[in-house]
């Protein structure tokens, strides 16, 4: 580590900036790395352009100490740590435009003997991807010093840090560290001991590149299992949340609970890359996507034939949550908002009220809609025939008294907590 003084963090979103901050705040110089002027400017006034906690404080001591500023050139540095979006293409594949475009950036800086790093999560062989892409510009360099060129490190380490914790869990969180080679793992390790506590693993790039997306298709495959059970369940007239926790009693059975789908931008986008990588054997992980996203519309012709059952020429209709879990205020790829959407489409003549405390405008998805406003929920409640939970926020746990005579479809097991 007592070569790496200069950190040059590509992209400065929710994994970047953290990153950045961290390293500057234990003596690091870091330069942070966007494409967004708004970011630069925000960055380099000591701001955070968006909420995370505990963050703030970090941007703002460590620029006003000079150890972090933002710009939109990539500098010389001694390592590199790209931390750009990776999102999936219209097949579902990765996007790895933004890796290539920070590598772009990156190659005519190099000097030799510099460390880079992946942090995006990343398709099995990106990491490669990148080191080819950043020699086929250099041609006096390496990954192993053969010909006489200069050497340069590549790794891989995936991020596994929760939105709303992340000044904690990049400090307490086991890391695992891929190297194309074992100098380039053991010199990412090193940088990584600056500020993480949790143990350090050490592997080959393609591993730590599956480690993630693996971690995540675990979560996925175990959600899909509680969904389908919900399917099931209701279709034979069982109470899944008793039917769950009955057979959790088993010593050695864990099922998850169900949900209305799966959102957020890792679980419901990471299993597609292996899906990608290896389709004919991706057979479980492709099958646990698509029941998951089958989800939302199943929930949506449910509640339609809630609406037929009840015989109301103009129902009301309450939504409870729209954010991808509970206590955010994470509205990305939520299944939640593609229901209320449809919901809206599909039934004209209700009235739709969200409820969502954690926003205070809808977002644009559903602002176009004259059937569906964002309500209080103590408006909501009393004016509605048919209440849907979909998120199990805190503030919807204790509403038992206020159900009363309402039909409610119940997609968290609110009422079973
Ligand atoms: N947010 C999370 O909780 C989380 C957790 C684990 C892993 N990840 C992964 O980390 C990666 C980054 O995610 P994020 O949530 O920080 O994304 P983000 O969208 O919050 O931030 C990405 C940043 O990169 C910038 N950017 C885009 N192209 C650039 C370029 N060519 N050069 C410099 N900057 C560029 C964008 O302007 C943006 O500020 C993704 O691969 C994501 O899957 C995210």
């Amino acid at each position: 580590m007592e070569n790496i003084r200069t950190v040059a963090v590509i992209g400065l979103g929710y994994i970047g900036l953290p990153t950045a901050a961290i390293l500057a705040s234990n003596g690091v110089d870091v330069i942070g790395v966007d494409v967004n002027e708004r970011t630069i400017s925000a960055v380099n006034r000591g701001e955070v352009p968006f909420v995370e906690p505990d963050l703030s404080i970090h941007v703002s001591g460590a620029v006003s100490q000079g150890r972090l500023k933002a710009s939109d050139r990539t500098p010389e540095a001694d390592a590199y740590i790209v931390a750009v979006p990776t999102p999936f293409k219209e097949d579902r594949s990765a996007d790895l435009s933004y890796i290539e475009a920070a590598a772009e950036g990156i190659a005519p800086q190099l000097r030799g003997g510099e460390l880079i790093i992946l942090e995006s999560t990343s398709p099995p062989g990106a990491t490669r991807r990148l080191a080819d892409f950043i020699l086929a510009r250099r041609a006096d360099l390496s990954l192993d010093g053969s010909n006489g060129r200069a050497t340069i490190h590549v790794a891989h380490c995936p991020e596994r840090v929760l939105p709303g914790r992340v000044m904690i869990e990049l400090v307490t969180n086991d890391r695992i560290v891929g190297g194309m080679t074992l100098e380039a793992a053991e010199r990412a390790k090193a940088l990584y001991s600056v500020f993480c506590q949790g143990e350090i693993h050490l592997t080959d790039d393609v591993t730590a590149e599956m480690a993630k997306l693996v971690e995540n298709s675990y979560r996925d495959v175990n959600i899909a299992f509680a969904n389908e059970l919900s399917m099931i369940s209701d279709n034979l007239g069982i109470d899944v949340w008793e039917l769950i926790k009955l057979a959790n009693h088993h010593p050695r059975v864990n099922i998850l609970q169900p949900g209305p789908g799966v959102g957020g931008h890792c679980i419901a986008v990471d299993p597609w890359f292996i899906v990608d990588a290896d389709p004919a054997n991706a057979k479980l992980i492709r099958a646990a996507r698509e029941v998951n996203d089958s989800k939302p519309a199943w929930v949506v012709d449910k509640v339609i034939q809630a609406v037929k059952d009840s015989g109301a020429l103009s129902p009301v209709i309450s939504v409870l949550g729209l954010a991808f879990k509970a206590n955010i205020d994470d509205l990305r790829e939520s299944p939640s908002v593609d229901i209320a959407r449809s919901l809206a489409e599909r039934l004209p003549q209700a009235s739709l009220l969200a409820v969502e405390p954690h926003i205070e405008k809808l977002p644009a998805a559903l602002a176009d809609f004259p059937n569906l406003r964002l309500a209080d929920v103590d408006d909501a409640l009393p004016a509605s025939d048919i209440v849907v939970f979909l998120v199990d926020h805190n503030e919807f746990l204790e509403l038992g008294v206020a159900l009363a005579g309402k039909e409610v479809i119940d997609l968290r097991g609110v009422l079973s907590k």
